[in-house]
Formats: structure tokens, sequence, C-alpha cells
């Protein structure tokens, strides 16, 4: 069976490797400091705050933004190298898990991205190999995300062997 990764990989069209750069090389939280990551995590959340597309925007309605904004930059802060912030306050980060209230779709993927290359732009700080390797990521997990929230789907759609049929 093909693996959430791999899927991952067909529906974004960014290669493991690529996705994974961020983990090569350099340390991008050293290069970039806390501060970049607050920056970004930020001006991604005001966008998204305000998208004038509805059924976007809604998706966040249930959370306050400066929590988002926090959970956000702790965990860029983690996985691009830092101190384990997010673990520290929030557990492990079980993104598939954690996204599970949420309709993931591509269309969803989509728009996040779209409003975080225009943050990415936004932050002076980002120097553009760092923002390659970092949009690559984000590619990368956001179609990780949406092939997991169709998994669920699946999982709702098949009955239970067990199920009665009516
Ligand atoms: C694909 C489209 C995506 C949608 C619709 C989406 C939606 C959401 C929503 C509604 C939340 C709750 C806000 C909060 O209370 O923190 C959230 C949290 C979060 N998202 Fe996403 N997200 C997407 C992609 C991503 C990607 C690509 C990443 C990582 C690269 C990511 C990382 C996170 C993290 C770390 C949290 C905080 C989880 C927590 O602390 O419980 N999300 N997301």
């Amino acid at each position: 069976m093909q693996s959430l990764q791999e899927k991952a990989s067909r529906l974004s069209g960014v290669a493991r490797e690529d996705a994974f750069a961020i983990d090569d090389g350099t340390n991008l939280y050293q290069k970039l400091g806390l501060q970049t990551f607050i920056d970004l995590s930020t001006n991604f959340y005001n966008r998204v705050y305000e998208d004038e597309e509805e059924w976007f925007r809604g998706i966040f309605a249930g959370s306050k933004k400066e929590e988002a904004i926090q959970n956000q930059y702790e965990f860029f802060v983690q996985r691009m190298g830092g101190p384990p912030m997010f673990s520290m306050r929030r557990g492990h980060p079980a993104l598939i898990g954690r996204h599970r209230p949420f309709p993931v779709t591509h269309q969803a993927a989509e728009r996040w991205l779209h409003h975080m290359q225009l943050a990415l732009d936004s932050v002076p700080s980002i120097d553009s190999d760092s923002k390659i390797k970092m949009m690559n990521f984000f590619r990368h997990t956001a179609f990780f995300l949406v092939a997991g929230d169709e998994l669920k789907n699946q999982k709702q759609g098949v009955p239970c062997k067990h199920a009665v049929s009516k």
C-alpha cells in the first residue's frame, strides 16, 4: 500500500528529499532566529484571520489567533532545529491527529500555502534559499495532511464488518 509520505509527494509534487532539505546542512533556527519564526506565524495568521474567503477563514473560527500563532511558531522552531518548544507545552506534534477536526482538502491546502507564500515573502529576514526549503517542507506537509484527511474520510465511509445492514 502507498504510504502517506508517498501520497504526499505525489499530491504536492515535492519529492521527499526536497521536503526534508530543511534537515540538511544549515540549521534554519540558528540561521534565522526565534523572532523570524514569530514574525512569520504572526504574518501568516493575520492573513488567515482576514481572509476574504469565508470558507477558509471559518476553519479557524474555533481558535484564538494569538494561540494559533504560538502553536505554529513553536512547532516551526522545534522542527527547524531549535529547542523542543512545541512538545514541552503541547506534547507530540502528531499533526494528522491534531488536524482531524478540520476539513483539510486540496483546496484548503492550496489556500494555506497561498497565505504562507505571501507571509514568507513579507518577512525580510528570510533569505531565498531558506524560503525555498521551508516552502517545500510546508507544501509536502500540507498534502501529507490532505492524505491523512482522505484516509479519515475513507474509514468513515467503510462500514464496520459487524455493522447490521438495514
Ligand atoms: C493544509 C491546510 C491546513 C489547514 C486547513 C490547517 C488548519 C489548522 C487549524 C484550524 C488549526 C488550529 C489552530 C490552533 O488552534 O492552533 C491548526 C493548527 C496547527 N497546524 Fe495546521 N492547517 C493546515 C496545514 C498545516 C501545515 C502544512 C502545518 C505544518 C507545516 C500545520 C501545522 C499546524 C500546527 C503545528 C498546529 C497547532 C496544533 C496544536 O497545537 O494543537 N498546519 N491547523
